[in-house]
């Protein structure tokens, strides 16, 4: 059984989803055994109470520097046997001090096709720049901005009378849908 740890800063619909989902599956592949949020305001929190998940609320600020920020988590995820990362809405860089710990053993799920619309607001940067399609990539993380190496995406062709809303809407459903099955997939030849 394959260890995770999920990392949010905000709502945590996708944190939501990996771990229902993944207790409903017949062969247990995978287990959220912790989440890690960077936020007091984090709604993830919450939904972590209610879904019985362990939730470490682990603020930057409260540490000298970054690297004492990551050392911290190091030693959460290392106190808990974490195999496995999955940042779920998690809006903060990666540094090597995190990243060498876990090589290429953390994932990332961004609301957009790679290498189309990086960064921080990928539903919002491809609606406002009117694309006729969009999606959504995992991949894996490495020190750049949504750059690492590919493992799955899906795409969505955006509708003329969409809103924002619409498109939130329809992004997030194809997230909670390919997340857990994602991980499931990794998990298999772990
Ligand atoms: C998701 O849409 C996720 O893809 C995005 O933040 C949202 C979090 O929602 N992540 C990024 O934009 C990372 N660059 P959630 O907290 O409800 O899962």
């Amino acid at each position: 059984m394959v260890r995770v740890a999920v990392f949010a800063s905000g709502n945590g619909g996708n944190f939501q989803s990996i771990v229902e989902t993944s207790r409903n599956y017949e062969e247990k592949l995978y287990s959220v055994e912790l989440l890690i949020v960077d936020k007091e305001s984090a709604y993830a929190i919450e939904r972590a109470k209610k879904l019985g998940v362990p939730c470490y609320v682990v603020l930057p600020k409260t540490f000298p520097s970054k690297k004492e920020y990551e050392e911290k988590i190091i030693e959460i995820l290392k106190e808990n046997n974490i195999d496995l990362i999955a940042l779920a809405g998690y809006m903060r860089i990666i540094s090597p001090v995190l990243l060498n710990e876990y090589r290429d053993k953390i994932i990332n799920i961004h609301p957009a096709y790679l290498p189309n619309f990086p960064g921080k607001d990928g539903i919002g940067d491809a609606f406002r720049a009117g694309a006729k399609e969009t999606g959504v990539t995992i991949h894996y993380v490495d020190e750049g901005v949504d750059s690492g190496k590919i493992i799955y995406q899906e795409k969505l062709v955006i509708e003329k009378d969409w809103d924002l809303e619409k498109l939130e809407e329809e992004i997030h459903k194809i997230e909670h849908r390919i997340y857990p099955e994602t991980l499931k997939n990794l998990c298999k030849n772990f």
